[in-house]
């Protein structure tokens, strides 16, 4: 079905100028960008977005890399967004990243790994309300 997931360009990517290159990517797999904006998120903005993610061991880490420099974020939409853009992203360790992948092309480390995607339609949803209104998504 056509449907929107919700991705992240994380501070690796800012830092480095290929936001670009890696939309490039997204946008050949056939993913539309139908929103996207370049904000700089705060501690209480990662720390909310990253909530099941409390007790591991990273989590500190994982916010101050989040809030460490700008990022981009994105709705992406369509056939089956959320799967494919799972598959263009490729495995979060880019060690174990395949071959064509977001990941294996740019990621620097499995906490700098350069892009975030919803791992469901239900999250992306809820992924998407904390960033976006409709009005900032045109299709
Ligand atoms: P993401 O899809 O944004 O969601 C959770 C993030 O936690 C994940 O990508 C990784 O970047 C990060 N992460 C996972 N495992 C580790 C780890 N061992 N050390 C640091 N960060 C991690």
């Amino acid at each position: 079905a056509n449907e929107r997931t919700f991705s992240i360009l994380k501070p690796d990517a800012t830092r480095r100028n290929i936001t670009g290159a890696v939309n490039a990517v997204i946008e050949a797999a056939g993913l539309r960008i139908v929103g996207q904006r370049r904000i700089r998120m705060t501690r209480e903005q990662a720390e909310k977005f990253y909530e099941v993610h409390k007790e591991r061991p990273f989590f500190g880490e994982l916010v101050e890399f989040m809030t460490s420099g700008p990022v981009v974020v994105q709705v992406l939409e369509g056939e089956n967004a959320v799967a494919k853009y799972r598959e263009v992203m490729g495995a979060t360790n880019p060690a174990q990243a395949a071959d064509g992948t977001i990941r294996k092309q740019f990621a620097e480390s499995v906490g700098e790994n350069t892009v975030h995607g919803s791992d469901s339609a239900d999250n992306a949803k809820l992924e998407i309300a904390q960033f976006f209104t409709d009005a900032d998504i045109a299709a």
